[in-house]
């Protein structure tokens, strides 16, 4: 299945009663399997689980640790870019050079990949000294 079909089906899922924007995400593995998310939000916590995120963990919890391509998909007037938390979760596991691509649901596309997106990212080369 392509990332856009996986996340656009997942999308239909979002549970988005504060915020009424749904958004889904698919990320594919090393081993080329398709994981899904997409946002969770609840009464205490408005703004929720991230689509990304959820994903993310869909593919931690059956063993997988390599992220090569991931896509976003939004209803909204411009690609949705990842927030600042999703990208450190993304960079976790996903290469330089792998490509993020963020879409509307209308279609505009923006791709950048994950050193673009979250440029001298921490990482555990920093602790190197430890
Ligand atoms: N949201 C995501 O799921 N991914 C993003 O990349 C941006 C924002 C969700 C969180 C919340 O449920 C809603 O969009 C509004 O912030």
């Amino acid at each position: 299945m392509s990332l856009l079909d996986a996340a656009k089906a997942v999308r239909e899922n979002a549970y988005a009663p504060y915020s009424n924007f749904k958004v889904g995400a698919a990320i594919r593995t090393g081993s080329g399997e398709v994981f899904t998310g997409c946002n969770v939000e609840n009464v205490a916590y408005p703004e929720g689980t991230c689509a990304e995120a959820g994903a993310i963990a869909a593919m931690a919890a059956s063993g997988q640790r390599e992220i090569t391509a991931a896509l976003v998909i939004a209803d909204a007037p411009m690609p949705v870019t990842p927030c600042g938390g999703c990208r450190q979760k993304l960079a976790e596991f996903a290469k330089a050079d792998a490509v993020i691509t963020m879409m509307t649901t209308e279609g505009k596309t923006l791709s950048m990949t994950m050193a673009e997106l979250l440029p001298g990212a921490f990482t555990n080369e920093h602790m190197d000294n430890t």
